[in-house]
């Protein structure tokens, strides 16, 4: 990653500036002209699709030709989803498409998802990943790297369903898992790893990859509230993996829309905090709904020593700046040598 050329895409936000950037959010909120009242039922609020069960998304970047968009596609619940805060994840919100879109092909990260020396893998986590499985299933796909999806237990069986069906769908095959349903078991490096395979023909001829390009992608409840737990769901699958110790802290933690609501704030932060290390980078895409969640996600990380950073509209795509409003934070802990 060129750092010096990223953050100069980049505004720091401290103590000092938080009030202001506060008020730039407030501009870009009101100046929407997505935030309308028009909009049918539930994507006002920020849902992709607050109608149908089965949602197919035609839009998606393919990574390798920009020219082509990929079709992906995965079940969510209406029924299920209700104004806690805790059954959101039933649905797909807005913020993940154009994020995904744009974090796919965003020059800056390219070595963050796409290591250019193939024994570079990179370990991505994702916070609230929701059900429908579209970041597990494009950023999860890419040779050699570990991704793993974290969501309450609730949203786990149609999280895993989805990145199944999904991986399925593109021909993602084989891949190392030990989570998602339907793999063979087998002796991998001297340790039972489960390999999944691809039914379609189409896939079998993609299945003779070298053991190191093997994707590796799971799903596991992480849930703010119970950390403890959530740090031994994940030491259990990278241990299951033989995963050296060194690489236990994630070199990406990626989240969308997962700041709504000021209680979950100081157990979101408790999270990053337990799982970042000095390298990680964090990605945090949100949808401009109270500013006030946003100011206490901002402050309540300052304050536990994270940097943080928003992109400018400069680094982002049009479809990220035309369809918000959005803020895209990156952040990592403060050095403080
Ligand atoms: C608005 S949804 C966003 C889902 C998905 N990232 C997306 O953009 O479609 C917020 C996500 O945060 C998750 N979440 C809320 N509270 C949580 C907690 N205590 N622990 C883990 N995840 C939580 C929800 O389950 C949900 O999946």
């Amino acid at each position: 990653m060129d750092t010096n050329t990223l953050f100069s895409h980049l505004t720091q936000i401290t103590t000092d500036t938080l009030d202001d950037h506060i008020s730039d959010l407030y501009i870009l909120q009101t100046n929407s002209s997505h935030h309308d009242d028009t909009s049918p039922s539930g994507t006002k609020l920020g849902m992709y699709s607050g109608k149908s069960s089965h949602v197919k998304l035609t839009n998606i970047v393919n990574d390798k030709d920009q020219s082509v968009t990929e079709e992906y596609t995965f079940e969510q619940s209406i029924s299920n989803l209700n104004n806690t805060a805790s059954s959101t994840g039933f649905v797909l919100w807005k913020i993940s498409v154009p994020f995904l879109n744009w974090l796919l092909v965003c020059p800056y990260y390219r070595d963050l998802i796409h290591p250019s020396n193939p024994n570079d893998r990179k370990f991505i986590l994702e916070l609230g990943s929701g059900v429908s499985g579209l970041f597990s299933c494009f950023v999860g796909r890419v040779s050699g790297n570990r991704y793993v999806a974290t969501d309450q237990y609730h949203l786990m069986k149609l999280l895993k369903k989805n990145i199944g069906s999904g991986l399925d769908s593109l021909g993602v095959s084989p891949f190392h898992t030990s989570t998602i349903g339907g793999g063979e078991e087998e002796e991998e490096h001297g340790h039972v790893s489960k390999k999944m395979k691809s039914k379609s023909n189409n896939n079998k001829k993609k299945s003779h990859h070298a053991k190191h390009q093997v994707p590796t992608i799971d799903a596991i409840c992480y849930d703010w509230e119970n950390i403890e737990q959530g740090q031994y769901e994940l030491s259990q699958i990278l241990s299951e993996h033989n995963e050296p110790a060194h690489n236990s802290k994630p070199d990406l933690i990626l989240g969308c829309d997962i700041v709504y609501n000021d209680y979950l704030v100081p157990h979101l932060v408790n999270a990053l905090d337990s799982l970042s290390g000095e390298h990680t980078v964090c990605l945090i895409g949100l949808q401009l709904r109270l500013l006030e969640n946003i100011e206490l996600f901002v402050a309540e990380l300052l304050d536990r020593g994270f940097e943080v950073y928003q992109h400018m509209e400069t680094v982002l795509s049009d479809e990220i700046n035309n369809s918000g409003p959005f803020v895209i934070y990156y952040i990592r802990r403060r050095n403080e040598k």
